[in-house]
């Protein structure tokens, strides 16, 4: 099969604003130049349609990432590259991901975008960080509800010290290691 057509999991983890679904786009966008077929599921848009109904307790963040693990499992059994900007603060829940995608043989790659909070609290892309500080929110990840950073990730990305590009070049080059591009 030639690499355009192995389909891959890509899960991009780390806080809110770290940068996961800019670089997951940019990503998708060299991949697609390069004849791949790509799907990103971005936590946002499942969170309006797929996980519809949940909230942000462990066991409702857990839920959300093993569904969206499940459709990533299945996009990737069949050629896709499954590209996922998504938080999933927890080891446990990210581990059983993993654990699908191996019974499955379905390649997965896990992929620590990790922006320190200091950086993300600025960027604040949704105004999340300042809601919190107002006393607006409560359960902010990297804040005051838990993120277990990946101790073993297949790679840490510094997106506070490399940019957009750099970051992308990285992934591509991580994918090519694996015989995925
Ligand atoms: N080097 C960089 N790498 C990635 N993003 C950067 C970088 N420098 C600045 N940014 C900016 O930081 C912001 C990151 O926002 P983004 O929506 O990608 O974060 P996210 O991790 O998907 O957050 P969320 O979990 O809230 O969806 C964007 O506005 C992006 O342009
Ligand atoms: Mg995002």
């Amino acid at each position: 099969m030639s690499l355009r057509g192995q389909g891959a999991t890509i899960w991009l983890t780390g806080l809110p604003s770290a940068g996961k679904t800019t670089i997951a786009y940019a990503l998708a966008e060299r991949l697609r130049a390069d004849g791949h077929r790509v799907e990103v599921l971005d936590g946002d848009e499942i969170r309006e349609f797929l996980s519809a109904g949940l909230g942000f307790s462990r066991a409702d963040r857990d839920t959300n990432v093993r569904r969206i693990g499940y459709v990533a499992g299945l996009l990737a059994a069949n050629g896709v590259k499954a590209l996922v900007p998504v938080i999933a603060p927890y080891a446990d829940s990210r581990a059983a991901v993993r654990e699908r995608h191996q019974k499955a043989g379905t390649p997965y790659l896990e992929v620590h975008v990790a922006t320190p909070v200091e950086v993300c609290s600025v960027r604040d892309v949704k105004g999340l960080y300042a809601k919190q500080a107002a006393g607006e929110l409560t359960g902010l990840t990297g804040v005051d509800d838990p993120y277990e950073a990946p101790a073993a990730p297949d790679l840490r990305i510094a997106a506070h010290e490399q940019g957009v590009h750099e970051s992308a070049a990285a992934l591509l080059a991580l994918l090519s290691e694996r015989g995925l591009a």
